[in-house]
């Protein structure tokens, strides 16, 4: 008997799923590192907090890249974090259920194997995050029936058609939460001649950000940056409808992803698809009208999972709970 841990390893955040405990962790997937002794000061939060605010000394990494370990020293830090964190590991070797993109190779999801061994674990099963956000939004994936997820993480949008237990068709874009805090720095560079910071993006994207405007998205907030060409500080209004014009590029891909995907899926499983409508995750569900674009773009219904942030954590959970149930979901294990 192992104890089983859930790890929804992302770009963006870590999540960590104990089983009867449900989530008990969850933290930026960001760590910092002393440049002059190569040590890792800071993982998590404490990292994140740091980013923008280091003297030249101290680096921040982010050690995955669109969902895949680009960095594996500080990938195998922020596991052992983890794993520390939920104090039951050092006793027995935890078997681990962890997340990997759909479109991972095989030298990629080897990377995650070695890592999650090398960090304490006794076995590893990494599982495709569309099947994890799917069983996360309660959809029940078993059945014969087609099932959209469509998953924007911080590093990639995952959309996916899932059916019997598996995956009929999918595409994986790097545009996500990342790429539109890029977008937003990058018009009000050109617009207004402002430069700001990765988590001033963020903080603006979370306040006013939105995929359309209606009644309610009628939002601002005042940022503070710098003018490029005076070198001076500066203030500005920004409100939601700039932040739909900077992500329009952006949801026009995850759009056309979508409308991909149902090209290329089978019209049985389309037309269960219709019925039910296109379920959305990750922490972009969250952008303001996201749901109401993706309706007005494909004529299909779009709904926003409950607590998206936490839908492949909690996939992982279901897995946990039912292993023998979900054995076709695992790709691999050792
Ligand atoms: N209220 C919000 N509005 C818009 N975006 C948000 C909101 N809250 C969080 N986000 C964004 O969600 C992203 C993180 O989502 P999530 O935790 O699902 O990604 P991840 O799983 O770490 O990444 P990936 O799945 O791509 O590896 C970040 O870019 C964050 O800025
Ligand atoms: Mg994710």
């Amino acid at each position: 008997m192992f104890i089983k841990i859930g790890i929804d390893l992302g770009t963006a955040n870590t999540t960590v799923y104990l089983p009867q405990k449900g989530i008990v962790l969850t933290e930026p997937t960001v760590v910092a590192v002393d440049e002059l002794t190569k040590k890792i000061i800071a993982v998590g939060q404490e990292a994140k907090d740091m980013i923008g605010k280091t003297p030249g000394d101290i680096k921040i990494y982010r050690p995955l890249r669109e969902g895949v370990i680009a960095d594996y020293r500080s990938t195998l830090a922020i596991l052992k974090y983890f794993l520390n964190k939920t104090k039951i590991s050092k006793i027995f070797k935890p078997l681990l259920i962890i997340s990997v993109p759909a479109g991972i190779t095989s030298t990629e999801r080897k990377a995650v194997i070695d890592a999650a061994l090398e960090a304490g674990a006794k076995e590893v099963y990494p599982i495709r995050e569309p099947l994890l956000a799917a069983l996360g939004a309660d959809l029940s994936i078993n059945s014969p029936s087609g099932h959209m997820i469509v998953n924007i993480g911080g590093g990639t949008t995952e959309i996916a058609v899932i059916s019997l237990g598996g995956i009929v068709s999918w595409e994986s874009i790097r545009i996500a939460g990342d790429k539109f805090d890029e977008s937003i720095k990058e018009y009000l560079r050109k617009k207004f001649n402002l430069a700001i910071g990765d988590k001033t993006a963020e903080l603006i994207k979370i306040q006013v950000g939105a995929a359309l405007i209606d009644k309610n998205t009628n939002l601002s907030i005042n940022v503070n940056g710098v003018n490029i060409l005076t070198g001076l500080p500066m203030t500005i209004k920004i409100n939601s409808s700039h932040i739909v014009e900077a992500l329009q590029r952006d949801l026009r891909e995850i759009i056309l992803g979508i409308k991909k995907v149902l090209s290329h899926t089978p019209p049985e499983l389309v037309a269960d698809i219709m019925e039910k409508g296109i379920v959305i995750s990750g922490g972009g569900a969250l952008l303001r009208n996201i749901d109401q674009l993706i309706y007005q773009q494909t004529g299909v219904a779009a709904f926003v999972a409950n607590d998206p942030l936490y839908c492949v954590a909690r996939g992982t959970g279901k897995i946990i709970e039912k292993l023998d149930i979900y054995r076709r979901v695992l790709i691999s294990h050792k």
